[in-house]
């Protein structure tokens, strides 16, 4: 069994208790010990970043206001109820502004800024808003599910840890080969970044961890929610776990199941 610190990610913060992608659930996240947070990011029309899942608004607001994010500027994003959705105690709350976020993280805390708009426009006020806000690299990690989106930022970004995101095939067959194994390795080293983010914590096992680590790549696991996939996974020495409910995945770890 590996001893090794293994890092817990809030998924859009602690998104099974508040709504996701805003302040209230981000503020929770660390509240309960999370290591980072992890949040959704796009380019508003005006030219700001913004945190939120979805391309537009309808299925986070109250209302279903149905706005598209990249063609709205950032004061009618604001007006939005992104809160109410999730739970009437949050009404009010509105889309957090990048700065906004980097505003409450703690100094031991950091920061998976997942690119969702691939524009390049993107990376250049990304890049202005990190100058800003000064924040230290190893605070922060970066990823996405476009591969091109990741090559651009780790050459824009060299001193930030960059994970590809990869969603496993829907065939548990295909995904335990070695196959799959081999083509994952070779795009992550085309790719030039530092390691990968998967979804299916089930898929993962101690031929693709020692690969990975061959390589010198480290490992995210994300839609970890179970006590039992996180307690393997750890044991396994994967590097990250992003699960929507921190305190309960911390729980887990610490029980003494885990430490036996
Ligand atoms: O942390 C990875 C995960 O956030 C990717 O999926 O759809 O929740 O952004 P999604
Ligand atoms: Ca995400």
């Amino acid at each position: 069994m590996t001893n090794k610190k293994i890092y817990i990610v809030a998924h859009r913060g602690a998104s099974d208790d508040a709504p996701e992608n805003t302040i209230p659930s981000f503020q929770k996240a660390f509240a309960e010990g999370a290591d980072f947070i992890e949040g959704d990011f796009w380019l508003t029309n005006d030219n700001h970043i913004v945190c939120i899942h979805d391309s537009d608004t309808k299925r986070t607001s109250k209302r279903g206001t149905k706005l598209n994010v990249v063609k709205t500027k950032l004061s009618e994003l604001k007006s939005v109820d992104v809160g109410s959705w999730k739970n009437p105690q949050f009404k009010g709350t509105s889309i957090p502004t990048l700065e906004e976020i980097i505003d409450i993280i703690p100094a031991d805390r950091g920061l998976f800024i997942e690119i969702k708009d691939d524009r390049k426009e993107f990376l250049i006020k990304l890049s202005e808003t990190l100058k800003n806000k000064k924040l230290s690299p190893d605070r922060l990690r970066i990823i996405a599910f476009n591969p091109d989106t990741i090559i651009s930022a780790k050459k824009l970004f060299p001193e930030i840890k960059t994970y590809w995101l990869f969603e496993w095939f829907s065939s548990k067959r295909k995904c335990l080969n070695g196959i799959a194994h081999k083509r994952l390795m070779h795009t992550l080293k085309k790719l030039n970044c530092d390691g990968v983010d998967l979804n299916n914590a089930l898929y993962i096992d101690n031929n693709l961890v020692e690969s990975l680590k061959e390589l010198g790549l480290e490992l995210c696991v994300y839609n970890v929610e179970s006590s039992a996939d996180a307690v393997r996974l750890a044991k396994l020495g994967v590097d990250y776990i992003t699960t929507n409910s921190p305190a309960k995945i911390i729980d887990y770890l610490n029980s003494s199941i885990y430490l036996e």
